[in-house]
């Protein structure tokens, strides 16, 4: 075993020497944008998911109607909850997902899951867990480096926790790791007595938020990267100070953070509001128009705006909305995983000279998230450009 050991570790040495940032070959982890060819992903896995806890934070992201239901759930297995044909239909499609990928030649790897129905307690909160079926939540890849995101919602806070032996694995095969500031998450992040104007055309900003400034928080389903740029969802999820974090994390690189305010009045991740398929597209979702759409514009991208979604809003959509048709992942420049059923969105595609694969995938939808929330794109072959001057 000592031997073994030393090995190991003369191994990891080596390695560790021989590290230079932000080159491919010294890095298992290697993706600048949304669509250089897919190489590796992990994916989220529904075992042991729970209905989360209606918390105020959470209730600031979801839609109203979706209160009675997750309230009376709240903490049960999705397992024990969910309709069992429905819940078997969400494995199969999970199972078929994996093939799909693999097919395509992509590596596919799996956070662990730990027992989200326990409660667990920190100095200032308690609460219990979700799950790690949505790593795009957590993890944000850019180019050689794991950035661990902060977590707003109380109840994800230790999902970290389900990605510790992945992030080790690659950070020893020479992957840059970062986690960002674990938040206090005390009572005063969250404005008092706070409630979303579900009806409001504002420009969702740091005054409608729920979240006060008190401290950067961030989710990495807000940032969509286009190289060069990356672009900021500004959300209840995510707040100025949380983007700011990353703009500085991320300017040595050469990279500019731009933040990005919607109309939508419970903005949570910018993957069913915005997004780029190919370099010179930007998708968007025409409930959601953004306030600096024009910075797009003025670099010659076309904006799209994408068609309504077909899978019916009254489809057990348990905590997200329908725009989950937008929710994709771009195989390359000219191929992506689309859901089955949402056509009007393939045919987009098929406008702008893009190929879907379609992906039974509606039904673990139910759980919260689409095909780009499911997964974390950890390795594309290309490398960092400036689409955007
Ligand atoms: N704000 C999103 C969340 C998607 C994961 C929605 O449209 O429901």
């Amino acid at each position: 075993l000592h031997d073994h050991f030393s090995a190991n570790s003369l191994q990891l040495t080596k390695r560790l020497c021989s590290y230079t940032p932000g080159n491919k070959n010294h890095s298992p982890v290697w993706a600048w944008n949304e669509w250089d060819p897919l190489e590796e992903i992990v994916l989220g896995t529904p075992e042991m998911a729970c209905c989360p806890e209606v918390l105020p934070e959470a209730k600031a992201c979801i839609s109203e109607n979706k209160f009675d239901f997750l309230i009376k759930h709240k903490g049960k297995y999705w397992k024990s909850v969910i309709e069992p044909e429905h819940y078997k239909l969400m494995l199969d499609e999970h199972a078929n997902f994996i093939r799909i990928l693999q097919g395509e030649g992509v590596k596919v790897v799996h956070p662990e899951p730990i027992d989200f129905a326990k409660t667990f307690k920190t100095p200032n909160f308690s609460a219990h867990g979700v799950d790690c079926a949505m790593p795009r939540d957590f993890l944000l890849i850019v180019g050689d480096e794991m950035i661990e995101s902060t977590m707003t919602w109380r109840s994800r806070y230790f999902e970290f926790m389900c990605y510790k032996t992945l992030i080790k694995d690659y950070w020893r095969r020479g992957a840059k790791w970062t986690a960002a500031p674990k938040p206090m998450c005390r009572e005063s992040l969250f404005k008092e007595n706070y409630c979303a104007d579900e009806d409001s055309s504002a420009f969702f900003d740091e005054k409608t938020s729920i979240l006060t400034e008190e401290e950067p928080v961030f989710d990495a389903a807000d940032f969509i990267r286009c190289g060069r740029d990356i672009f900021a969802h500004v959300s209840q999820v995510s707040n100025n100070s949380g983007i700011e974090w990353v703009r500085r994390h991320l300017a040595p690189k050469g990279i500019r953070v731009h933040a990005l305010n919607f109309v939508d009045p419970k903005p949570m991740h910018i993957d069913t509001t915005l997004f780029t398929p190919r370099p010179g597209v930007a998708i968007t979702c025409p409930e959601r128009p953004c306030l600096q759409i024009g910075l797009f514009k003025k670099a010659g991208w076309d904006v799209v705006v994408a068609p309504y979604p077909d899978i019916p809003k009254n489809f057990p959509y348990y905590i997200s909305s329908q725009w989950l048709s937008l929710n994709v992942v771009m195989l390359d420049e000219k191929r992506v995983l689309v859901e089955k059923d949402e056509i009007g969105i393939q045919k987009l595609f098929e406008k702008i000279g893009i190929t879907s694969v379609k992906v039974p995938f509606k039904h673990c939808f139910s759980i919260g998230g689409g095909i780009h929330c499911w997964t974390s794109d950890v390795r594309r072959r290309g490398d960092l450009q400036n689409y955007f001057d």
